[in-house]
């Protein structure tokens, strides 16, 4: 298949022109200000009025996530047609093996579960506990399965939480191993003491749940985090930042030379613990970790993407029925499922609210939602960028299309959205999966299975991960 894309604004690799994009098969074959040979064209594409990203690349997402508290909603199938839908066309998801477990064992069974996926994925591997196998098992996973990156968690102790020594444990085999560490960064144990306080005050329902992580338990843990890392002399990844004493302490290492980097997701930009105000089962739906916080963290937060304190726009997609969240919501807020959806909508909601409203540039835009995830987690250049030899990832976008989002039309197999009501300005208007017009005319044109898996790693002018 012979693909001409003509006259639409390429924005890629912080440059920005109109120009036409030549696919052949799965890949690009040409970028140029004007292609001349339209002949043998099996389709050519009238692209002017339209802009063109690289496909986004969304680093952080969990798609059938098993937690003590069930299943999180959208499947691989459902979950990667949302992202696809949404401009999204590769995401990253985990692996996440149970205490003991071997890491191994769970990835054969996280990748039998991913190969229903629409998009292409690649995955992060957790640790949840730390042995004398650990170290080799990394290895294999690195060395014949492309995993380059690791998840660890400071909460949720009780679960897959890791103690101070199991994490400089892992972030001494990230050396070894060269493997990048990614941090959920809130201190469990503050944690724990305050759900356990609150409870025994009697304020047991959803809308305390803000109150048992207050930003400082995040700026504390991305502080010793940090701290930690730069004991080991390893980069650190910090997801899902959504305080200003998270960005604070982002700030502080990075003055002092060190390599971080940040990640925020559209529900720290855009909504706030007003949410938890509102009535039991309003709360329970915004139930996430970290939670949503007071207004003044948004502008701390836009502002660390505008600095680049903050490189990546992640999701944390992981959404739960409104029964699952509204189950426990007046009883228990410690048993309801954390986690919110957005999978579909990152693009959208940076692009409205951050580069229409001139908070951010497109080039920051495109950086951010696609260019630096890639780079960070070793798939550039195959993804991220519109350049010759890359993947035929792309989303032609249109800049001015209008929606207001609802539960009732979205692609994410969930029935409700934290972003009910929302008006987009920009949305996909047709989005090209390794040189396949996978959505197009408001449908999805792919069948479920066509997703790869992503073996990945770092090499020549792919150093995102090291500053
Ligand atoms: O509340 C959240 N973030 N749920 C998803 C699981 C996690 O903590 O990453
Ligand atoms: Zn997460």
């Amino acid at each position: 298949m012979k693909i001409l894309i003509r006259s639409g604004q390429i924005v890629s690799d912080g440059r920005s022109f109109q120009g036409d994009i030549l696919i052949e098969n799965e890949k690009i074959v040409a970028v140029d200000k004007k292609i001349a040979k339209a002949d043998g064209m099996d389709r050519v594409i009238d692209a002017a009025g339209f802009e063109i990203f690289p496909g986004g690349v969304d680093p952080h997402v969990h798609l059938e996530l098993e937690t003590s508290r069930g299943i999180s909603g959208d499947d691989f199938e459902s979950g990667s047609r949302a992202a696809l839908a949404g401009g999204t066309t590769t995401i990253l998801d985990f692996v996440t093996p149970g205490r003991g477990e071997s890491p191994l064992a769970a990835l054969a069974a996280r990748k039998a579960a991913a190969r229903k996926s629409l998009c292409d994925y690649g995955l992060h591997m957790s640790v949840t506990s730390v042995d004398g196998g650990l170290g080799s098992e990394l290895d294999s996973c690195r060395r014949h399965e492309g995993i380059v990156s690791l998840k660890t968690y400071l909460a949720y102790k009780e679960t897959i939480g890791l103690d101070d020594a199991e994490f400089l444990a892992v972030l001494d085999l990230a050396r070894k191993l060269n493997l990048l560490v990614m941090v959920h960064a809130e201190s469990g144990d503050m944690v724990s003491y305050l759900q356990k306080k609150l409870l025994e005050q009697g304020k047991i329902s959803a809308r305390y749940h803000g109150l048992s992580r207050p930003p400082e338990v995040e700026g504390d843990a991305v502080g010793r985090a940090l701290l930690m890392a730069r004991l080991a002399g390893v980069p650190l990844y910090i997801v899902h930042v959504s305080s200003r004493q998270g960005v604070e302490a982002v700030a502080a290492a990075r003055q002092a030379g060190q390599t971080v980097i940040g990640e925020t997701c559209p529900q720290y930009l855009l909504l706030d613990e007003s949410r938890y105000q509102g009535g039991d089962e309003l709360a329970a739906a915004h139930v996430m970790s970290p939670p949503l916080r007071a207004r003044e963290h948004q502008a701390a937060l836009w502002e660390a993407l505008g600095q680049g304190l903050l490189q990546t726009l992640a999701t944390d997609h992981c959404p739960f029925t409104l029964a699952e969240k509204k189950k426990f919501a007046a009883v228990d807020f410690t048993r309801i499922p954390n986690g919110c959806g957005g999978i579909e909508y990152r693009l959208s909601l940076l692009y409205s609210f951050g580069v229409k409203s001139g908070k951010i540039s497109l080039a920051k835009f495109v950086d951010l939602v696609s260019t630096r995830p890639a780079k960070i987690f070793g798939l550039y250049p195959r993804k991220g960028t519109i350049r010759t030899g890359s993947d035929a990832d792309l989303v032609i976008w249109d800049p001015q299309n209008k929606k207001v989002i609802s539960a009732a039309r979205q692609w994410q197999s969930v029935d409700h959205t934290v972003y009910e009501g929302l008006q987009l300005v920009g949305s996909p208007h047709l989005v090209f999966s390794r040189g396949v017009p996978v959505f197009e005319n408001e449908t999805i044109q792919v069948e479920p299975g066509r997703g790869n898996y992503l073996a990945r790693d770092w090499g020549r002018g792919n150093d995102g991960h090291r500053g």
